[in-house]
């Protein structure tokens, strides 16, 4: 068994035993649930699934559906307009609480009953039947399969929902919510009432910290800033009012359903999921709490906690006269090499250039490149991916340079400063040993020019 299998199944059967909590019993269907049940899958960013205990059997994602809703509202009609509609606070009370805004009647968040229902009606669409397709089909692109709903459940939540409803007649009583209420509602049930495996959602958590592009079947479902906003609205108030207690704990985004859903997202690692039906008093699966908090202990996932990558981004720092280009050259130019060779310095990176790895690229720019004009080869070969705020970082640097009278050469397979710059104050080569060549032309061009 592999070791992240092994982790989960070990969790798994420790924490079977755990008896605490109550199964949800306010939508009748929900009270059937069998509170044994309890199954975990991790999707991580390559795709790879794994798994342990009850996976197969469906059940209903109701609340874990509203920030996939969110980033569906969010993807249709820009930050700007949902964020009119619907806040991003943390509001402390329970998930179907009658809390909304003084004076404007705006939810606190779309991960409370009241913000979800605006969320919901946020969808543009022909009629009710239509936005509810639109719904299925963006909650189904992040689980990388057609998901369908369970009318049962469904037909349950409408007989016994009025709390809902009444929330919803008091938002538009307030303004902040239009269209036939009813309607609106039961598009919501039967959102919550979509149905999933534990697997489905791991998937559609893993698709949120992937910035949005579902690792399984390799499709964007949403932009990159669509899934950072759904994460951030999840780390605040995705616990309903136990959502500060878990960020200290477990440090990441997540979202509870009554169903005993739970999902939690690593940003850049894994999406994980939980489905044990016995919830804690503010809502949450009691097992999938304590097993989320053991994980993020385990792996270090804490948001907060950022072990100093400390990879080495600039390997070497040399000049011409230690790494000549070996291009043939006459025996009076070997001699202007020899003497000005080190007028040419080569810097060397590696990896993934973020904030960190750039901050020392531009020092080492700094430390090594004499005030002198001359020639700096940077030589990215092994770069593997420059984000674009570091890149334009440095490219504002070698625009400093270059204003210095420093003649520039990059050498990169791909052209990765082109985003900020194309052509930019610098000679692209597709090899280092090019680069060289080419500053040593051009330093012997000058020299001869001052003979
Ligand atoms: O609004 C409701 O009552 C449900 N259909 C969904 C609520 C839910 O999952 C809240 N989560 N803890």
């Amino acid at each position: 068994m592999d070791p992240v299998t092994a982790s989960l199944v070990e969790i798994h059967d420790r924490l079977g035993a755990v008896a605490d909590g109550e199964v949800a019993d306010y939508i009748p269907q929900l009270a059937s649930a069998d509170a044994r049940t309890f199954g975990l899958a991790l999707v991580s960013m390559s795709g790879h699934c794994y798994s342990a205990g009850d996976t197969d059997g469906p059940f209903t994602i109701q609340s874990v559906s509203k920030p996939f809703v969110y980033a569906l509202a969010l993807s249709e009609l820009g930050p700007a307009e949902v964020s009119r509609r619907v806040g991003a606070e943390p509001s402390g009370e329970a998930f179907n609480a009658i809390s909304l805004e003084p004076g404007t009647g705006r939810p606190a968040n779309p991960m409370v009953n009241a913000g979800a229902i605006v969320t919901t009606s946020l969808v543009p669409a022909a009629d009710p039947q239509d936005r509810f397709e639109r719904i299925r089909a963006c909650l189904s692109a992040f689980a990388g399969r057609s998901l369908d709903v369970d009318e049962d459940v469904y037909r349950s939540e409408v007989d016994t929902g009025d709390r809902n409803r009444a929330l919803a007649y008091l938002m538009r009583g307030a303004g902040s919510l239009s269209g036939d209420v009813d309607e609106t509602v039961r598009t919501y049930f039967r959102q919550c009432s979509i149905r999933v495996r534990v697997g489905d959602l791991a998937v559609m958590a893993a698709t949120l910290a992937n910035g949005g592009v579902n690792p399984v079947t390799g499709d964007r479902v949403i932009a990159e800033p669509v899934a950072v906003r759904a994460l951030a609205v999840m780390a605040t108030c995705g616990m309903y009012d136990t959502a500060g207690e878990w960020l200290l704990r477990v440090g990441l985004p997540a979202k509870s359903g009554v169903s005993g859903g739970l999902i939690a997202c690593s940003p850049a690692r894994f999406g994980i999921a939980v489905h044990s039906p016995p919830l804690d008093r503010a809502g949450n699966p009691v097992r999938g709490v304590i097993a989320l908090t053991e994980l993020s202990q385990r792996f270090a996932l804490h948001l907060m906690h950022q072990p100093g990558r400390h990879t080495a981004t600039v390997t070497d720092v040399t000049t011409a006269l230690d790494h000549p280009s070996y291009r043939a050259r006459t025996p009076g130019q070997r001699a202007v090499l020899d003497r000005e060779g080190h007028r040419i310095v080569v810097i060397r990176a590696q990896g993934m250039l973020e904030f960190t790895e750039t901050e020392h690229l531009l020092h080492a720019l700094r430390e090594f490149v004499p005030d002198a004009p001359g020639w700096i080869v940077l030589d990215l070969d092994r770069v593997t991916r420059i984000a674009v705020g570091p890149a334009a970082m440095l490219g504002a640097a070698l625009a400093d340079l270059a204003t210095a009278r420093h003649e520039l050469a990059i050498a990169a397979r791909e052209p990765l400063l082109d985003p900020i710059a194309d052509p930019g104050p610098w000679t692209p080569f597709r090899s280092c040993a090019e680069a060289v060549a080419w500053c040593e032309d051009r330093l012997l061009a000058v020299a001869r020019s001052s003979e």
